[in-house]
């Protein structure tokens, strides 16, 4: 069979390239660009990279039309039913579904990593109690490279694994000491006999005053939300940890990255931004006034949870998390609350709105997990925290693959330079204002 190839002829010169496409498992080919600049003598522009290919990997699949999510080619929602989460992070960072014995001995393993060192906890001390929680993880997760340098080696494989495991078992950690500051209680240990979600939601409410109970409705549904978060291939914080990793940088220091890049509303801050945006709506009423407002181009107001940029179809993880939303709300006994009945509306009225059908923007996973989220207690400023937990075994299997891949060169991107043509140096006694 011929390779397939495109052919790309500048108009001026009439000189041409052929370039070779390349074709995955699923998915649109790709063209390969990499001989333009030296054959043609161009780059490519493409902002916001919304037609590029960064790199190739074996880790995670959306189909944005059909909204297909596959994590190392299993569907999201056979994982989401069927799984729990350490199930699917030892999934994604090992390439297959762990047999029993596999699986009990990667739940050993990230339990024996969960404690984090004392003098890593007092950093918290550091942090004012109104300090934005993701501030305080993005530090943290950085500061673990402190305590893990010189003894990382990133070329061998068993390390790189290892550092998988601790920043998979310390995450949980950090982001419920993030909470106890914020909150003003008592920093909680690790208890090893817990599972990894019942774990993470005793660090965070439990008190020494008095007993805790984890309730198993809100563990199911914590240990489902992270799955649902748990990998999306190349979105801005996992390039984001790509392209630090791709330096060489400390892994701790790569994950703190994506941290960073998380936080903003236009991605995982958006679940905190959806919950804002109910308590600004207010009522149903008010509704079209801000359906108005997101349709107004000269009105920076948007729906936060709508619109994606790779799914042009309903979120599928939205989908798994609508259907489960009123089962969870109802068994914690707050089947009735007046925002998950305002969100019902708002999507109701969005969708068959012609602004949001003709663009295709429909609501996205953040829609939802709030909401749940608010449900099981977890206040709004730490939403994202939450999104950063589930995320972390995705953004580190793409670093170790990216490490592994042959392909991969450090991350550098080129630009159309639009600043002041080549000028000659004006001494300051000269310059006139
Ligand atoms: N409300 C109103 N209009 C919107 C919205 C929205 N939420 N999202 C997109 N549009 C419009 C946009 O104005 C544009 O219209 P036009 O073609 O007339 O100029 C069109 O739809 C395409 O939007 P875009 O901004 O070019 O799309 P993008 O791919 O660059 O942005 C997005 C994707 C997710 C940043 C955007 O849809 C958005 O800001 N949504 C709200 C924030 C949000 O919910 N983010 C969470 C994403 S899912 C979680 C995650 O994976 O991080």
């Amino acid at each position: 069979m011929t390779e397939k190839t495109v052919t790309v002829t500048d108009n001026e010169t009439g000189k041409s390239v052929e370039l070779p496409v390349r074709s995955g498992t699923h998915g649109p080919d790709l063209v390969d660009i990499r001989s333009l600049s030296s054959e043609l003598g161009y780059f490519t522009y493409d902002p916001g990279y919304s037609s590029t290919g960064s790199c190739q990997s074996d880790i995670t699949f959306i189909d944005g039309d059909q909204g297909i999510l596959l994590y190392r080619g299993y569907p999201i929602e056979q994982l989401a039913e069927q799984s729990s989460f350490l199930e699917v992070a030892s999934l994604l960072i090992n390439g297959d579904l762990p047999t029993q014995s596999e699986l009990v001995g990667f739940e050993d393993s990230i339990t024996r990593h969960t404690m984090v060192n004392e003098s890593l906890r007092i950093f918290f001390n550091g942090f004012h109690y109104n300090a934005h929680p993701m501030a305080m993880l993005t530090g943290v997760v950085g500061s673990l490279s402190a305590f893990y340098h010189d003894t990382i080696d990133i070329n061998d494989p068993e390390n790189r694994m290892l550092c998988a495991h601790r920043i998979i078992a310390k995450i949980p950690t950090i982001a419920a000491a993030a909470f106890k500051h914020m909150v003003g209680e008592p920093f909680v240990h690790p208890l090893n006999k817990l599972s990894y979600t019942g774990n993470l939601l005793n660090m965070l409410f439990a008190r020494p005053s008095e007993d805790y109970e984890i309730n198993p409705v809100a563990e199911r549904a914590l240990d489902q939300l992270l799955i649902l978060h748990a990998d999306h291939e190349q979105n801005a914080s996992t390039s984001t940890v790509r392209m630090a990793g791709s330096t060489g940088a400390n892994p701790f220091a790569a994950i703190a990255s994506g941290c960073a890049a998380l936080w903003g509303p236009a991605h995982g801050g958006a679940n905190e931004a959806v919950l804002n945006m109910l308590s600004e709506i207010g009522s149903v009423d008010a509704v079209p006034k801000f359906i108005d407002r997101a349709k107004d181009k000269d009105d920076p107001f948007r729906l936060m949870g709508f619109g994606h940029r790779v799914y042009k179809n309903y979120d599928p993880r939205a989908t798994i998390i609508r259907k489960t939303c009123h089962d969870v709300l109802n068994e914690l006994g707050v089947g009735n609350d007046p925002q998950l009945e305002l969100a019902m509306r708002l999507e109701e009225i969005a969708l068959a709105d012609d602004y949001f059908v003709e663009r295709k923007l429909y609501p996205n996973v953040d829609f939802y997990s709030g909401i749940i989220y608010r449900a099981l207690g977890i206040p709004t400023e730490f939403f994202t925290v939450m999104f950063a937990i589930g995320r972390t075994p995705g953004w580190v299997a793409q670093w170790m693959e990216m490490l592994t891949d042959p392909e991969q060169r450090i991350g550098r991107p080129r630009q159309l330079y639009t600043g002041a043509a080549r000028r000659k140096y004006v001494p300051l006694h000269r310059r006139r204002g």
